[in-house]
């Protein structure tokens, strides 16, 4: 293990009828709440109304609707315009990933004299932040736990992951009743993104993790078990519940204690979908399994590990790196089967923009440390996956 201190500041409120919660969490921030949201999903299943005739009579309450999935820069401006001009005290995200990754780059924006982008992109950090909480309805990216965010330049396509203590939601609600509604194809990309973050914090050098593995393996497991049935019935209470949980686990922090994790493949399909608009989730699950293929050999017991535990790969006196590789090709049979993209055709994305997407993915320069990949290394993924 690597040393490591942790702390987790987010207070996960979990479960059944817990949104009730929700005027005595945000009164300790404010009064003036700016409430974000993204395209209407909260309008069609109810939640949208619920948290209004909570809040309504206690809190002046303002408006930001409209955040895109790979939520934009301009969106994130026109928020914290808003704040300025509205003083508002403390934000409340209610949506997915990306609604909740605007709003930190919101709280972020709100208390800097600059613009947030060069925050985002690393020419200057945070100092300050205004408070935010979180209600979500999308099991996904973490992001309800975590201080990442991830925000896309549309003008001049670029998506780029950013970080900071001080966008650790105060609080998040997580009631698995809102998630019901999200469609199919969503519900896929959420399974495969948790799954993705497990890989990229299961995929070290790091020696002497065992409990760090056998967390990653279960969280692997559980989703595995748990996705198809969901998938045959979207609006079961219990496989909602436990899917929810598990994207939560997936990257609040917990898996990456005395570990250090690759994050290649995100930032491979960061690029992706910069140039392509395309879910996260599903250039994830085009990415993965190539980019696994491509790193075997840095360290195939670390593969044939994943493959026996998550995938039950029967061993039958074969080398770390045959039974590694068939341990990738059941991950990637299990996301087909679950109606995951497999390839960047299945987009209609050819070759032509290739040189444009190598370039994005090298824009800070070499990336990943299960292995290090320069821009030939990154041409060569992307090929592999067209
Ligand atoms: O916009 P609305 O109308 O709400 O619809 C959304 C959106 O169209 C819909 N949806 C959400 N909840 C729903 C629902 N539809 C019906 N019922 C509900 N209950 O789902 C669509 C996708 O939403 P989005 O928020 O974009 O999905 P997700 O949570 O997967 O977030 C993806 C974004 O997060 C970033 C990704 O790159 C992408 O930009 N990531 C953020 C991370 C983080 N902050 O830690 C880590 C991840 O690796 C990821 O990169
Ligand atoms: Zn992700």
């Amino acid at each position: 293990m690597r040393p490591f201190s942790f702390h987790n500041p987010t207070k996960l409120i979990f479960g059944r009828g817990q949104l009730k919660t929700l005027p005595q969490e945000l009164e300790k921030y404010g009064k003036r709440v700016l409430l974000v949201y993204g395209g209407g999903s909260i309008k069609r299943n109810g939640l949208y109304d619920e948290i209004l005739s909570l809040l309504k009579n206690q809190f002046i309450l303002f408006e930001l609707p409209g955040i895109e999935p790979n939520p934009r820069l301009s969106s994130v401006h026109k928020g914290v315009e808003l704040c300025r001009n509205e003083k508002i005290d403390v934000l409340l995200a209610v949506g997915g990933g990306s609604v909740i990754d605007a709003t930190k780059a919101i709280a972020v924006g709100a208390k800097y004299d600059g613009d947030v982008w060069d925050i985002i992109t690393r020419k200057d950090e945070a100092r300050d932040a205004l408070p935010l909480g979180t209600v979500l309805t999308l099991a996904a990216t973490g992001s309800e736990m975590n201080n990442s965010s991830v925000i896309t330049n549309w003008e001049t396509k670029e998506k780029y992951g950013w970080g900071s203590p001080l966008i650790y939601p105060r609080f998040s609600i997580l009631d698995p009743e809102f998630t019901k509604t999200v469609p199919r194809d969503q519900t896929v990309y959420g399974i495969v993104d948790m799954m993705s973050h497990v890989f990229e914090q299961y995929f070290h050098h790091t020696p002497n993790t065992p409990l760090q593995d056998r967390m990653g393996e279960g969280v692997l497991r559980t989703i595995i078990e748990t996705a198809p049935l969901l998938l045959e019935d979207l609006t079961n209470d219990e496989y909602r519940e436990t899917i929810l949980y598990s994207g939560t686990i997936a990257l609040n922090g917990i898996l990456s204690m005395g570990v250090e994790g690759d994050w290649a493949t995100h930032n491979l399909e960061h690029a992706v979908s910069a140039v392509y608009d395309i879910p996260h989730g599903g250039g994830l699950a085009i990415l993965f399994p190539q980019w696994m293929r491509f790193v075997i050999d840095e360290n195939p017991a670390r593969f044939r590990q994943f493959a026996v535990r998550v995938f039950h790969v029967e061993e039958k006196g074969r080398t770390d790196k045959e039974i590694g590789l068939e341990g990738i090709s059941r991950l990637e049979e299990f996301w087909k089967s679950i109606g995951a993209p497999s390839r960047l055709s299945d987009y209609k994305i050819d070759d032509s923009k290739l040189e444009l997407m190598v370039e994005k993915a090298m824009a800070r320069g070499k990336y990943g440390r299960f292995k290090v990949l320069g821009e030939e290394e990154t041409r060569a993924i992307y090929r592999m996956a067209l």
